[in-house]
């Protein structure tokens, strides 16, 4: 509760951990403002480097922790250069890097852990929701000298180390490797990411497609400014599909994206159906013509 950034969950909760802190998330495409991408990580990474002058010392920092590609942020991959420039940072103070993988692990971005796509290893790595086909289980992998540091015993819960939890998690990761789930994942991404191009060419309120994998999202924006998001007819389009009976959600600071969270074993038959109610539903909240 105290890590998240949406503060919609901490409504009339909290006294929350102190000391977190937070960095904007890298998000090339909104904040770019016509940069490269290289000249985009370089002033991220100065504002990491000066987080330690004006946020908080390197000496007091135990863990850095970010998601790669987000999640309820709406499907934004940071940058590759940055999360190496990352890295670096965090070997030359001694800082504890960790990669949330709870909602991009397991296939989702078509590999076991989306980090596997950036060439980079952190020390701890968390995982759940998939993990477990719906039963209460999580994970934190880690590097030895890190895991080890507590004593065995020292770490301890109600409900942890639950057998029926574990023997479902271990038959799912087994069904996960038969099936190929990563091999899925790239699929359903690829049926998505087509389908979603073709619905940004005919509707110039979508201003951005992307995604790693299946984690595919398309953001609405005003006027093709990324700085302009269009929470609104997201809305519409959300409300518009749970009419027709296709349940999606929105994602993002502005509830401006839609990110597509299908499992990964649906059929393509099914997937199609869905893309197609959300672009039924997106034609008639935007009033186009008919397609050519
Ligand atoms: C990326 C990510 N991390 C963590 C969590 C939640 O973790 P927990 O259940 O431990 O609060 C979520 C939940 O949606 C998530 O998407």
């Amino acid at each position: 509760m105290t890590l998240t950034s949406k503060i919609g969950y901490k409504v009339n909760c909290g006294p929350f951990a102190p000391e977190v802190y937070r960095l904007p998330f890298p998000n090339f495409y909104r904040y770019s403002g016509g940069m490269s991408e290289d000249q985009f990580v370089d002033q991220e990474l100065k504002r990491l480097r000066e987080s330690g002058l004006n946020v908080v010392s390197q000496e007091n920092l135990a863990a850095i922790i970010i998601e790669v590609i987000q999640g309820e942020g709406g499907f934004n991959p940071a940058p590759k250069a940055y999360i190496k420039g990352l890295r670096e940072f965090c070997d030359k103070h001694g800082i504890v890097l960790i990669f949330d993988e709870v909602q991009a692990g397991f296939g989702r971005s078509g590999k076991w852990a989306s980090y596997e796509h950036y060439d980079v290893l952190p020390d701890l790595s968390t995982w759940a929701k998939s993990m477990g086909s719906g039963m209460p289980i999580s994970a934190v992998i880690g590097k030895k000298e890190v895991m080890d540091a507590a004593l065995p015993g020292t770490i301890g819960g109600t409900y942890i180390g639950s057998p029926l939890s574990c023997v479902a998690a271990i038959a799912t990761l087994k069904y996960m490797e038969d099936i190929n789930i990563n091999a899925l994942g790239e699929h359903v991404g690829n049926v998505i990411r087509s389908r979603f191009n073709e619905m940004k060419a005919r509707f110039p309120q979508i201003g951005d497609i992307r995604g790693v994998g299946a984690m595919m999202a398309m953001e609405f924006v005003h006027n093709g400014d990324p700085r302009q998001p269009d929470g609104a007819l997201c809305s519409a389009v959300v409300q518009g599909c749970s009419e027709r009976g296709l349940i999606i959600i929105s994602a993002g600071t502005h509830k401006n994206i839609i990110r597509i969270l299908s499992p990964l074993t649906i059929e393509d038959e099914l997937l199609h159906k869905g893309l197609d109610i959300i672009e039924g539903v997106i034609e008639e909240a935007v009033g186009v013509p008919e397609r050519i």
